[in-house]
């Protein structure tokens, strides 16, 4: 199995790009029928969801509208709770069907607060669609409407996902080996 070494540790594959593809396919068809004959304003958390945010999209047969978000909120490891704003949504949220897009809902607070942002903002509806869950480390309740992988509660990265600045741009999910 393949290994790569990032900040000096080691890290296996989990998933491949193909099957990363093959499931992809499958989350867009879904989306593409929830919201036949709608416009949604699609919602990337950067900076992790910009991969999948690009492969998604890219397999609608609906013309979405696509926007992107940015906060600050995990550092290392281990996620703070703590949600800091740095690129804040500036599209019209007001009666829109809003998608919200992750890479990986882990604690699941900053869905949790983004949600409630979409909500406050007189979002018609909002759904959540992430790569990757982590069921085991959840703090809160939260719905995640469309779901690529339930995963362990394991550290991962690659497909747009970083351990500290690194790994993003590996095709794969590689898991920490340790
Ligand atoms: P949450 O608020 O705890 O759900 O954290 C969500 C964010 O933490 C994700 O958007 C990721 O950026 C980051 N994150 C959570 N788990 C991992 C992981 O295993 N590897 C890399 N980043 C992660
Ligand atoms: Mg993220």
């Amino acid at each position: 199995m393949k290994t790569v070494h990032l900040h000096q540790r080691p890290f296996q594959c989990l998933l491949t790009p193909t099957q990363i593809a093959d499931r992809v396919r499958l989350l867009g068809q879904a989306i593409s029928q929830d919201f036949a004959g709608r416009k949604p304003l699609m919602v990337g958390v950067l900076n992790g969801a910009f991969v999948f945010v690009a492969d998604l999209v890219r397999q609608l047969t609906i013309q979405p509208e696509i926007a992107f978000v940015r906060y600050a909120s995990y550092e290392g490891m281990q996620s703070t709770g703590k949600l800091q704003a740095l690129l804040p949504l500036n599209e019209q949220v007001a009666g829109r069907d809003v998608i919200l897009i992750e890479d990986i809902v882990d604690s699941g607070h900053t869905m949790q607060q983004l949600i409630a942002l979409a909500q406050q903002e007189g979002a018609a509806s909002v759904r959540v669609a992430s790569l990757l869950l982590k069921p085991d480390a959840l703090q809160v309740p939260l719905t995640v409407d469309y779901v690529g992988f339930e995963i362990e509660n394991r550290f991962v990265v690659g497909y747009g996902l970083d351990y500290d600045g690194q790994g993003r741009e590996l095709a794969g999910i590689y898991v920490l080996a340790e």
